[in-house]
């Protein structure tokens, strides 16, 4: 008897109404202000417009470093709280763990067929992830990291993937790799289009180009009132700034870049521009004023996360009740692959 006969055969899928997303994040660690402004923001507005799915990718996790596995559960968790806390409804969206719908990985199977291998290779993120990683020789699961996703994308027939500018390839391989499927054996998939929003990249609190973890300049959403005030005192600001009176810079300048982007009081922004620009304002007070937006920005986020974090029950149930709805979805694409490929041959 083979697995198979055990599990329900599936429905005959309810007619889409309306067109799918399908995103996710690989759990790396907590998710800060750039994450905001370069996807989360964006999300929550699409979360209303379409039938979302958002995935925790842990298996893309297992493509770069066998190392420190023990840490990955830990940040599932917290980027899930982490969009919860922005506003991802999950009465809306569903919210799955991609280890929990494991017909990705037979999925991926079948779709690593349709890749030639130096098609894998041209993937421009495979040198970046190998050079970030320090890897010399990529593992054969490194070269499929976008066949994977593309496993992930169309294992729900999902018709939209808001992701960043760096992952273009990746779904431009999706399409391919849908196309080629549909041509070979079936029309079974969309061919999915990538969203991607105008770019906005945060800078860091140093002033480097990029908020980014690991280069410790990162202000979390999760991060505490008194850390927050301690990363925005030390920001790098104007340096050729020696003295409040000197006219200072305004234009790339990371403290008015945050002003713009988080605080709410356009007025005081304003008015702090033209004061910074004549040399009438020092930068301890641009700073405090821009502490006390971004508390107003964080405290209802903060509170939205400890209202999570209190039943330490619901995020779990959040993420299995998702994945059993992603794991169906997933199971009927399957079977109509097998079926298209005819490998159903012992029925299923
Ligand atoms: N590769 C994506 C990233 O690093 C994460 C990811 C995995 C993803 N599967 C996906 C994104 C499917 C969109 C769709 O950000």
């Amino acid at each position: 008897m083979t697995t198979e006969t055990t599990v329900p055969r599936p429905a005959a899928a309810p007619p889409k109404t309306r067109k799918r997303i399908l995103t996710g994040d690989r759990p790396t660690g907590r998710l800060h202000l750039g994450h905001y402004v370069g996807t989360l923001e964006n999300r929550v507005k699409l979360q209303t417009v379409y039938d979302t799915f958002l995935l925790v990718a842990d298996y893309h996790m297992l493509t770069t470093r066998l190392e420190g596995l023990d840490e990955i559960g830990g940040h599932v968790r917290n980027v899930v709280l982490d969009n919860l806390s922005v506003g991802i409804d999950p009465e809306r969206v569903t919210i799955y763990l991609q280890s929990l719908v494991p017909e990705t990985a037979e999925i991926h199977l079948y779709f690593s067929m349709l890749v030639t291998v130096p098609r894998a290779q041209r993937i421009p993120t495979l040198k970046d992830q190998m050079r970030d990683h320090d890897i010399a020789q990529p593992s054969y699961g490194l070269l499929g990291y976008p066949i994977l996703q593309a496993a992930d994308i169309l294992c729900v027939k999902g018709d939209l993937v808001p992701v960043g500018r760096d992952q273009e390839s990746h779904i431009e391989l999706t399409r391919e790799i849908a196309r080629r499927f549909n041509e070979l054996f079936a029309p079974v998939f969309p061919v999915p289009d990538a969203l991607i929003p105008d770019e906005r990249l945060l800078p860091g609190t140093d002033g480097s180009s990029k908020m980014s973890k690991s280069l410790d300049n990162a202000i979390d959403l999760a991060d505490e009132p008194e850390t927050v005030r301690l990363k925005v005192k030390s920001m790098y600001t104007d340096p050729g700034r020696i003295r409040a009176t000197d006219p200072g810079r305004v234009e790339g300048n990371p403290v008015f870049i945050y002003h713009d982007a988080f605080n709410d009081d356009s007025a005081q922004v304003e008015d702090l521009k033209a004061r910074y620009r004549t040399g009438k304002v020092g930068d301890v007070e641009v700073k405090q004023r821009l502490y006390e937006a971004l508390e107003r920005f964080l405290a209802p986020i903060r509170e939205r996360r400890a209202r999570y974090e209190r039943d330490p029950k619901l995020v779990e149930e959040i993420i299995a009740a998702g994945s059993e709805r992603a794991r169906s979805e997933a199971r009927r694409t399957l079977h109509e692959m097998r079926a298209a490929m005819r490998l159903d041959y012992f029925g299923e």
